[in-house]
């Protein structure tokens, strides 16, 4: 008791001292934030609240000057701060002073396996955004990698819910802890580029809840995101940013939610759904009749004057309309207003290296065959081929795009690495288009305007005597590769780059190829190169990091987080689902473009365990550069009830000469299901680092939402009693060892 009168006195004496010093509760930040946020409110006018809810720029919204509730500054994206633009363009402003440290992609990040890397990340990152005074940044990305051909899947964390669903939750975290929002996005279901703003997305719950929501439960129950962002396209002919479904019965009743929603630029379509449909802050609206983001087109913003008007004329209340602005001064609190935020710090040391030891982690060794990597490089004549050792990858891809610092190239990393044991040379070997710019600023000019004949053959006239051939391709930033708004045309790798990595091969055997993407590429050469390395787009240190895996500095310990089809007709969406949509349907009514998600919750590997053709790697997979050797797994009982737990430890035992990182993986299979479940689901992963001959037990605790499907028929999960079993794997196809149990009623 006396505790509690104490407490009481504090805060009393702590407002007299406030309200002493002049403070409004509002503006005293001891006062719990909802009564910081019902006084706002009650001190503001109908058209100050309405001043609040819609952008007032390209990437801000108002805040109550006469009350001296500060704007909301908004900035991409997911890998980085994004260069200032011009109040009211895409166009950057030209400053001086807004370079940045550019992070690796966040399928990078994903691939690492490891939250600590992701806490790592949001730290840094939201260092960055904090000392560029921003208080929104918009990202992370989540949505689930569904098709390769997703121009925006470099964004996101892979196809399986719980791996992106454990990596979101630190980088969230971090994030805020310096006073800078997340804006999980893309809520929901936002799988492709093509027809963003028009598919009409329909699917079973079922998939909805265990594929497509996770993640984003995940980082608002469990990462505290204070915003996320709605996506463009339609769920159940419903734009999602004026979606009850999406935004008010699942995202507040469901999750619990106590966020802003802020729409995806140019999301909202309608005022009157707008105002019931869950949205807080409309951003990026092309207005009726003033096209694309005209100058002062702000004031006829959906949830502007529009809306004003509805409410003066008593057609609309303004219950609606205190919720969206409490959400908005919320967020403004926690962010603009927060008194307590560190001041940041931009392209530190500190942050630099983190972008090289996230990338570090991230890089997948595919394939390594007679252990040719790492290379003893010394006296050796290398020869590097591929546009992607020289061309910047920071810059392009859509809204993510950076103005960097330095982005150290493949080739400039390996020069580092190497250039004084080693004679490295570099020849083009291929050619992609050369755009000229970017939001307004022009592009390294890499052009080549050799034939395709002439880079092939000078390659091969080099390649002749050179000890090792690292190629450098994959994919790009540029439209219909990796790039918002666009998604590819196909598997494969664009620019004739298959015929330039046979022909190499042909006459070297020692061609290494380190893959530049965001996305599985079709490898028809696959059986002809000595190695294979996924590089990712890992930032301001990729070439750093490249070159750190290549020597052996750093041991490869990445893992996919995505699987690498043969070819597309392998994957779900193009083998059952109506991917890019219904064209007949689209025939009818050009307005939307319906999809039925018929691949349903066989996405990823939970399709590619069904069928006859093995994947070209598996999700899951990565090499190191020593070997790991599994012990039997050992369960603290045979049977749980739906009540209890059941503890798996398995022994990991470092069996090489250096020293490694293995994620063990933990899958669950449902033997017998009343509803059809994949063949096994992954359900726990744990990274362990081990000297060599070292060894160390692991351990997974699994309780009953670890055996649960959704069942949608009864809108709840179930824990089916009956027999399961759990695998324990290095990748989700090499499984080194498993257990059967039984759950009792
Ligand atoms: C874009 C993207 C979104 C981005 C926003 C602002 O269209 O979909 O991810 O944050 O607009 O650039």
């Amino acid at each position: 008791m006396k505790q509690k009168s104490l407490l009481l006195a504090i805060a009393a004496s702590a407002t007299l001292l406030c309200s002493a010093a002049g403070l409004l509760p509002y503006q005293n930040t001891s006062l719990p934030i909802e009564e910081r946020v019902n006084d706002a409110l009650s001190r503001m006018t109908t058209a100050e609240k309405v001043a609040i809810i819609h952008a007032q720029s390209k990437f801000s919204s108002a805040g109550v000057p006469r009350l001296g509730i500060p704007e909301l500054w908004c900035t991409d994206g997911p890998h980085g701060v994004r260069p200032e633009v011009l109040w009211d363009e895409w166009n950057q402003a030209g400053w001086t002073n807004d370079s940045c440290t550019a992070f690796p992609a966040l399928t990078c990040l994903a691939a690492t396996w490891n939250p600590e890397m992701s806490a790592l990340y949001g730290k840094s990152i939201g260092e960055e955004a904090r000392y560029r005074e921003k208080d929104v940044l918009l990202g992370p990305g989540v949505n689930i990698y569904r098709t390769p051909l997703n121009g925006r899947n470099f964004e996101y964390m892979g196809e399986d819910p719980y791996l992106a669903a454990v990596m979101v939750v630190p980088y969230v975290q971090e994030l805020q802890k310096n006073g800078v929002a997340a804006c999980v996005k893309h809520y929901a279901l936002n799988n492709q580029e093509y027809f963003r703003h028009t598919v009409d997305v329909d699917l079973s719950d079922r998939a909805l809840y265990e594929i497509y929501l996770p993640a984003f439960k995940a980082a608002v129950q469990k990462g505290g995101a204070w915003s996320i962002m709605s996506s463009y396209n339609l769920y159940k002919g419903l734009h999602a940013g004026q979606n009850p479904r999406l935004l008010k019965e699942i995202l507040r009743d469901e999750w619990g939610f106590d966020g802003a929603v802020i729409s995806d630029w140019g999301g909202v379509h309608n005022t009157a759904q707008a105002i019931t449909g869950g949205l807080d802050l409309e951003f990026g609206s092309w207005t009726n009749g003033l096209s694309e983001g005209k100058k002062n087109a702000y004031d006829s913003y959906y949830l502007a004057d529009p809306y004003l008007k509805l409410i003066s004329e008593g057609k609309v209340d303004t219950k609606e309309l205190d919720k969206k602005a409490a959400n908005v001064l919320r967020l403004i609190f926690r962010t603009a207003m927060n008194n307590e935020k560190p001041f940041g710090s931009l392209n530190t040391p500190e942050h630099v290296e983190a972008a090289r030891r996230i990338a570090g982690e991230g890089i997948v060794l595919l394939k390594n065959e007679g252990a040719i990597l790492p290379l003893d490089m010394s006296g050796k004549k290398i020869l590097v081929v591929g546009e992607n050792a020289i061309k910047p990858m920071t810059v392009g891809g859509g809204s993510s795009s950076l103005k960097v610092r330095e982005e150290v190239s493949p080739l400039e990393g390996l020069r580092r690495r190497f250039g004084k044991v080693a004679e490295i040379t570099y020849v083009r070997g291929y050619a992609g288009e050369q755009l000229k710019d970017h939001d307004g600023m022009k592009l390294l000019d890499i052009s080549d305007n050799r034939s395709e004949e002439e880079m092939i053959s000078e390659a091969i006239a080099a390649a002749k005597n050179a000890d090792y051939v690292i190629f450098v391709g994959g994919l790009n930033k540029n439209p219909y590769q990796d790039c918002e708004n666009t998604d590819r045309a196909g598997l494969g790798l664009p620019y004739g780059q298959d015929k330039v990595i046979t022909e190499l091969s042909k006459i070297n055997r020692n061609v290494i190829v380190v893959n530049i993407s965001g996305n599985a590429v079709a490898m028809p050469w696959i059986k002809d190169v000595a190695a294979v390395v996924q590089g990712w787009y890992s930032g301001s240190e990729a070439g750093n990091a490249i070159a750190d895996v290549l020597s052996g500095d750093v041991n490869p310990s990445g893992k996919l987080p995505f699987t690498f089809p043969v070819r597309l007709e392998d994957v779900g969406a193009h083998a059952m689902g109506e991917y890019p949509g219904n064209a007949d349907a689209f025939k009818c009514n050009k307005d939307t473009m319906p999809e039925y998600y018929k691949d349903d919750i066989f996405v990823g590997y939970r399709h590619a365990d069904k069928i006859k053709n093995a994947p070209l790697f598996p999700f899951g997979h990565g090499l190191s550069y020593t070997s790991f050797e599994y012990g039997k797994p050992m369960a603290d009982k045979k049977q749980m009830d739906a009540d209890g737990t059941i503890t798996f430890s398995i022994n990991v035992k470092n069996t090489g000469k250096i020293a490694g990182k293995e994620t063990v993986q933990l899958y669950i299979s449902d033997k017998k299901s009343s509803l059809p479940r994949p063949v096994k689901e992954l359900k726990g992963f744990s990274k362990v680092e081990l000297a060599p001959g070292e060894e160390k037990t692991v351990t997974f605790i699994v309780g009953k939402e670890e055996l649960s499907y959704f069942d949608d028929a009864k809108h709840a999960w179930v824990a089916e009693p009956g027999t399961f079993e759990a695998l324990f794997g290095s990748s989700s196809r090499d499984i080194r060892g498993s257990l059967t149990f039984k759950l009792t009623d």
